[in-house]
Order: C-alpha cells, then structure tokens, then sequence
C-alpha cells in the first residue's frame, strides 16, 4: 500500500516537472505548411503518463484532440509488422535514420529510392502501400481500427484536418511517385499517399497518445482495455525505429539526453516509451526546425528525468 501511493506521487511529480519545463520552453512555430495546424493555439499544453500497469496522470489541456501527424506511422508499422513480418519490413522499407529532414527528396536521391526508415514520410508512404485491403477505405478502416486499439477507444478522423492535408500535400504525392517509379511504393501510389494523410489527420488527446505508447511498454497488450493489439515479439523492433529515426535529425540529440524511443508529430505531439515500464506524451504546438514540438520535447524529457527512465 505505501509502496504504491509513493509510485503514484512519483508519477504525479513527474507530470507536474514535464509541465513546468514545458511551459518555461519557448521559441516554437506552428507548422504552417498545413493550413490547419498554422490556426491552432500556440499556448496549449499538456503532459500525461500511462504505465504498463494501466496507472494514469495528467495535467494541463490532456483532453484537447490534436492531430496525430507522424506519430501515426509507429502504429501502422506495427500493424505491417503483424501482418508481414520484420524481416520483410526491413528488406522493402530500411531499419536506419536517414540523417535528413522527414520529407526529404534527397534521402531517397542518395539511397536508390529506397526509403531507409519507415518513420520518414517515404518510410511511411511505403509502409501504408502494403497495409492488405481491396481499397483506401479498406486499408484506412484497418489503420483506425489499429490505431483505436493501441489507444483502447474509437479514435476518429478529423475531415477539416484531412480537408487540409490532402489540398496541400503534393510534396508527398512526389515522393510516392518517385517510390512507385523505383519499385518501392507497393500499391498505387496516390492511394498510399490519400491513406497515409488520412491516418495524420486522426485526432487524439495527449491521454490517447500515451495510453497508445503505454501498450507499447508493456510488451503489445493495452493496459486499459487488457487486449492484445501487436505481437510481443515484434515491439522492440518498433521501439528500435524509434530510437533512430523517432525525431529525425533531432533523433541523436534525444538519445544522447532523454535516451528513450520517441516519436513527435508536426501537430505538437511528442511520444516516448520506456520498456516495460510506461509511456509518456506531451503536447504543445510550436515546432522546432526538425518539425519536433519545443515544449512537447522539454516536457517530456524532464519528466522521463525526474523518474530515471534513460536505458542507458
Ligand atoms: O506528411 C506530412 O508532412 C505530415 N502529415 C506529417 C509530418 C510530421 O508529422 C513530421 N513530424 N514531426
């Protein structure tokens, strides 16, 4: 019993710290090549922690609904992982950071189009074009059904952020074409493209996120709902994209100083798992230049430093 209420004042404190470094972190720009993303509150904040136990905390504005952007390509790479296995992930898609920006035309130029990481946009481009389904529709409702599982509630899909995307995303419908052109894109390429935007424009609070990294931490199974949704045996090669490619050309500096497996979204999000233990997420707009939320990234770094979470 007292071993318990110290671990939830723990975690409480954890919270509190990821919300007071967040807040004193300034300097972030809302993404603004989507228009949506460009009109939301810069001053929205919030940190949770889910543990693999199913323990919850929170602070500031955990239940606002923000898009997932990027976060999103960890969980349909888990669902192609379940459903093609690693090994064939690795050979169509690539198990290392590509060392340039997440949209990056040059890291395919460099690397005879294949896309090195399936946490890049082309990585993810090519990992949705081998989600199995008869249509976008199809393929889409797996990805929502996949992504509500890890969050252990129907998730939906936001039409005015996808509206957005999908009327200003042709740096991505290049991208897939250079992928199809050299055999890595494996449907039609602007199905991949539509079902990829589709699946950033999925809305999720900052409780979501980390109950979606919590299952994750504990090894595949959703600690809130107790299902199953990604094989055990599977995980740590997810959490290894993580931690190479998790933040782009931000990813060296968040191993070297939070050393965890992380992933961040231009809409603000900011994940990250410690194995076995929890998830924590943050969410706050403003972007550095690697497209990483500024607030999101020191909110969760202090709070994953407050319990001592660094693997190494
Ligand atoms: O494809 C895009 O550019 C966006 N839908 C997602 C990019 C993103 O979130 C990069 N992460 N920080």
């Amino acid at each position: 019993m007292a071993e318990d209420a110290k671990s939830v004042s723990t975690y409480a404190d954890a919270v509190r710290a990821g919300m007071d470094a967040g807040l004193a972190a300034s300097g972030g720009m809302n993404a603004d090549y989507i228009p949506y993303l460009a009109s939301i509150d810069p001053n929205l904040m919030s940190v949770a922690i889910v543990t693999a136990g199913g323990e919850v905390h929170k602070a500031g504005d955990h239940d606002y609904g923000f898009a997932i952007e990027s976060i999103s390509k960890v969980f349909t790479l888990a669902l192609v992982m379940d459903a093609i296995g690693p090994d064939e992930v690795r050979d169509k898609i690539g198990d290392s950071p590509t060392g340039l920006p997440f949209n990056s035309v040059m890291a395919l130029e460099l690397n005879n189009d294949k896309p090195l990481s399936p946490l890049v946009n082309a990585g993810a481009i090519a990992t949705v074009s081998l989600v199995p389904g008869e249509s976008a529709d199809d393929c889409f409702g797996k990805i929502l059904a996949c992504q509500s599982a890890f969050a252990g509630r129907p998730l939906t899909m936001s039409d005015e952020i996808n509206t957005s995307e999908q009327s200003t995303n042709f740096h991505n419908r290049a991208i897939a074409w250079l992928l199809f052109s050299a055999g890595t894109c494996y449907s039609d390429p602007m199905r991949a493209v539509d079902v990829y935007t589709r699946q950033c424009s999925t809305l999720v609070s900052t409780l979501d996120l980390a109950t979606m990294g919590s299952t994750l931490a504990a090894g595949g199974v959703n600690p809130l709902s107790g299902k199953r949704v990604i094989k055990e045996a599977y995980v740590h090669h997810v959490l290894a994209e993580m931690m190479m490619e998790g933040l782009y050309t931000g990813s060296g500096d968040w191993a070297y100083t939070v050393g965890l497996p992380g992933k961040s979204g231009v809409g603000g999000g900011v994940l990250a798992i410690a194995p076995g233990k929890l998830a924590i997420a943050a969410f706050s707009p403003g972007l550095d230049p690697a497209g990483n939320s500024v607030r999101g990234q020191a909110a969760v770094k202090a709070a994953a430093l407050s319990l001592g979470l660094n693997l190494f």
